[in-house]
């Protein structure tokens, strides 16, 4: 991949175009169909080292957070690790407890970004060990790190990242079935996984090929003031990364929450003017969702769906194909970067440059 625009009107375009042959690019050379596993060779942690990891601690910021929190339920659901995310420009001012059973996660796609590396710098002063997911080869977190792996999407010129999320969390599923092959997962989970890996990059094609409809979609909603995003466990960390990429891109205000919370405040601001999007996935949480979405349409809130089948409750719903369940996160954000692209579009903004934002912040 080139610095050239290649034929598109935008490097953000651009970049959601590239998602299938980045994801690709995570992949190629890991599998191992033998044992079921991947291989992930600068990690630098044996398998003895690996099984004494007792918790995992994801440190990045504003997308890479997001990436990194579905990063730590793709742990905890395949290696049953306890794992989370925490944005490091949070972490390293509250004087955290270093655990040393503790495996600490720096990711972010520069490599440079200054709350990242101070995180990064402070615990390895502590004596943990620390591991990076990045984009950028030879960047600061990379070389600062004891181990890691590198996310391979490619250059990344716009300032909203799209295509390095993708394969963030993609470097995750690696990282998390890597960890559980080593620990409890079961060679039949370990091929599902696999196999589930292997269908993303046509799936994201055609998620891709759906670009007019959701072009549509974005004309449609152009109108809202403000916009609410919902998920649920899986569908959450979705939401928020959704909603993060409309507000930078097209400035309308947007916020995200977990479905389950929005009996205990948020269903006030809903009325027809603040539509919803749900991210609705296929999986055990399907009726809870639709629960959720019935509360709103109880409100006259008007809802774009993302899921795997139309939801009778919404107005519009965004199909996307559907993976194993663990998977699913990663595809169902990738049309919310299409919707936030032409809403942007369609109100003139300066997509890969939106105002007040710098691509990577190397300053406190
Ligand atoms: C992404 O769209 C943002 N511009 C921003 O949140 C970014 O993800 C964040 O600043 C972290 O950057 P990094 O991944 O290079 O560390």
């Amino acid at each position: 991949e080139s610095y050239d625009m290649g034929g598109h009107d935008t490097y953000m375009h651009k970049e959601i175009s590239e998602q299938a042959d980045a994801v690709d690019r995570v992949l190629r050379g890991r599998i191992d169909d033998r044992f079921s596993t991947v291989h992930l060779g600068g990690l630098n942690l044996d398998a003895r080292e690996a099984r004494g990891v007792r918790r995992i601690k994801i440190l990045g910021c504003g997308t890479s957070y997001h990436a990194g929190q579905i990063g730590a339920q793709l742990i905890e659901e395949l290696a049953r690790i306890p794992a989370d995310a925490e944005p490091a420009s949070e972490f390293r001012y509250r004087n955290p407890v270093v655990d040393p059973d503790t495996l600490y996660v720096a990711v972010s796609q520069s490599g440079e970004t200054y709350d990242v590396l101070a995180a990064v710098q402070e615990l390895k002063r502590k004596g943990a060990r620390v591991l990076g997911v990045v984009n950028v080869v030879g960047s600061a977190i990379a070389r600062e790190a004891d181990g890691g792996t590198y996310v391979h999407a490619g250059p990344e010129v716009c300032v909203v990242s799209t295509k390095c999320f993708t394969n963030t969390v993609v470097a995750f599923a690696l990282l998390a079935l890597h960890l559980g092959r080593i620990r409890d997962l079961s060679v039949a989970d370990g091929k599902r996984i696999i196999e589930g890996l292997r269908k993303l990059p046509a799936q994201i094609t055609e998620i891709l090929e759906n670009e007019d409809e959701i072009k549509k979609l974005a004309a449609e909603y152009a109108d809202a003031k403000s916009m609410m995003f919902i998920g649920r466990v899986r569908g959450y960390p979705v939401a928020r990364e959704a909603s993060l990429k409309l507000k930078e891109v097209s400035y309308i205000h947007a916020e995200a929450y977990p479905a389950s919370e929005l009996k205990h405040g948020p269903l006030a601001l809903i009325e027809p003017a603040m539509p919803t999007v749900a991210i609705v996935p296929d999986d055990e949480l399907l009726e809870k969702n639709r629960a959720a979405m019935e509360e709103i349409k109880a409100r006259s809130g008007r809802i774009l769906a993302v899921a795997h089948q139309v939801q009778e409750k919404a107005d519009h719903t965004i199909v996307v194909p559907k993976n194993e369940n663990e998977l699913d996160p990663i595809l169902m954000g990738i049309p919310l970067q299409l919707f936030a692209y032409h809403t942007a579009l369609a109100m003139g903004r300066d997509i890969d440059k939106p105002r007040n934002l710098a691509k990577s912040v190397t300053v406190e």
